[in-house]
C-alpha cells in the first residue's frame, strides 16, 4: 500500500486536529469526506484535494468499498453515531471514532462485539496515551509502594459545539470531556471496582451564561475504586469562566507526588526534589493517527492502545457514574 486512503466522517472542530496529522503524513491522502453540512464537506475536500464528497456517511458508505478506502476517521457529534462504526465493520473498513464512541451504550457493546469477532483493526481518539509523559508515569508507578489517592480534574467553560448544551446530546461533561482523564486512570491503575458520583446544577444559567436549552452539570464529582487501594476523585466542572482551565491528575504516592498537568507537563515532587519534564510529543493527535495509519500500513495493531473494545471499558466507567449521579448509589463492576 502506497498511501493509506482515508475517508473522513464528519469535518467539525475535531476533525481540524486530524487533518493537521493527515497533512503532515506523506503516507496518507484523505481521498473522501462526509458532511451534512455543504460548507464544511467542500471546505474539507478543498484541503485534502478529496474528489469524493458526500452528504453524510451513509452516502459514503454507499458508494466506498474496502477496494476504495483502507480507513475511516469517524469525527461526529455524540448523538449522530447509529450505524457510523457497525456500517465500517460490515464493510471491513478499518476505523478511528472519536470519543464518546456512542451515547447509546448497548450499541457501543454489539459493536465492540462484532469488532471482537471480525479482528478489525479500530482506534479510538484518547490521545494522552500516546503523550510521553504518560510514557513515564507509567514506567514511574512500579517504583513506589502501591495505593494512594489520585486527585483527576477538568474545570473550564463551556465548549462552543450546539449539542454540548444538553445532556442528552453530549452525555454530560464527564461522558464528553472528562473521559480522557477517567481513560488515563484506567490506563494507569487498571479496571475499576466501583464508581459513587455527585452532581450539581444551577450556577450557569441558560439564556444567560448557556443557551436556553442548557440542562447539563455545572459539575460533578466522581469517586472511583481501583485494585491495590487506589481512590481516585475526578471532579468536572464547565462553569468558569476567564480563566485556563484547569485539568490534569495530582497522583499522591507513599514518597512521590506525580502531577500530570494534562498534554502540557509533568512534576515528580519527593520531599528532596521537584523535577518538571515538558511534553515532547506536543502534537498528541498526530502520534494517535500515526499509530493508526501504520496500524493500517502494515496490519500489525500493537501501536494502537486504546482500540473499540478497550475504550468501550472506558465509556462503561462514565456511563457508570452518571447512572451513580441519577440514583445516589454506588456502581459496583
Ligand atoms: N479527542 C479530543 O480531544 C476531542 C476534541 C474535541 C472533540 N472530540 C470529539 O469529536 C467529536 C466531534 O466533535 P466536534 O467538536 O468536531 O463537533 P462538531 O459539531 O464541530 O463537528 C461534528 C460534525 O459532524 C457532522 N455530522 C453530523 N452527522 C453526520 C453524518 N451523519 N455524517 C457525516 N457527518 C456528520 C456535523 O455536521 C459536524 O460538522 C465528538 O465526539 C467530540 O467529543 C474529541
Amino acid at each position: 500500500m502506497e498511501k493509506v486512503r482515508i475517508g473522513l466522517i464528519g469535518c467539525g472542530g475535531r476533525s481540524n486536529s486530524h487533518r493537521d496529522s493527515f497533512l503532515k503524513m506523506d503516507d496518507v491522502q484523505v481521498v473522501a469526506v462526509a458532511d451534512p453540512i455543504e460548507e464544511r464537506r467542500l471546505a474539507a475536500a478543498k484541503q485534502f484535494g478529496a474528489e469524493r464528497i458526500y452528504r453524510d456517511y451513509n452516502e459514503l458508505y454507499d458508494n466506498e468499498t474496502k477496494e476504495t478506502l483502507d480507513a475511516v476517521v469517524i469525527c461526529i457529534e455524540p448523538t449522530a453515531h447509529a450505524s457510523s462504526e457497525t456500517r465500517a465493520v460490515e464493510l471491513g473498513i478499518p476505523f478511528l471514532v472519536e470519543k464518546p464512541v456512542n451515547l447509546d451504550l448497548e450499541q457501543a457493546r454489539q459493536i465492540a462485539k462484532k469488532v471482537e469477532e471480525t479482528g478489525l483493526i479500530t482506534s479510538v481518539g484518547f490521545q494522552d496515551r500516546y503523550l510521553n509523559l504518560m510514557d513515564m508515569i507509567k514506567e514511574e508507578l512500579p517504583k513506589h509502594k502501591k495505593g494512594g489517592l489520585v486527585y483527576g480534574a477538568w474545570v473550564g467553560g463551556i465548549p462552543g459545539v450546539w449539542w454540548w448544551q444538553k445532556k442528552s446530546t453530549c452525555g454530560g461533561q464527564l461522558v464528553e470531556q472528562n473521559i480522557h482523564l477517567a481513560d488515563c486512570l484506567r490506563y494507569l491503575f487498571g479496571e475499576p471496582l466501583s464508581v459513587y458520583a455527585t452532581c450539581s446544577t444551577g450556577m450557569v444559567k441558560p439564556g444567560v451564561d448557556a443557551s436556553e436549552e442548557y440542562d447539563t452539570d455545572d459539575h460533578s464529582t466522581a469517586v472511583i475504586r481501583f485494585p491495590n487501594n487506589v481512590t481516585a476523585t475526578l471532579v468536572s466542572g464547565c462553569y468558569s469562566k476567564d480563566i485556563r482551565p484547569n485539568c490534569g491528575l495530582v497522583i499522591t504516592l507513599d514518597d512521590m507526588i506525580i502531577d500530570y498537568r494534562l498534554r502540557n507537563n509533568l512534576i515528580f515532587k519527593t520531599g528532596n526534589y521537584t523535577y518538571d519534564v515538558d511534553r515532547e510529543r506536543i502534537d498528541h493527535t498526530f502520534y494517535l493517527d500515526k499509530a493508526f495509519v501504520q496500524a493500517v500500513k502494515t496490519g500489525d495493531a500493537s501501536g494502537i492502545r486504546s482500540n473499540y473494545q478497550d475504550a468501550l471499558k472506558t465509556h462503561e466507567l462514565v456511563f457508570a457514574a452518571n447512572q451513580s449521579m441519577e440514583s445516589g448509589q454506588v456502581i459496583y463492576f
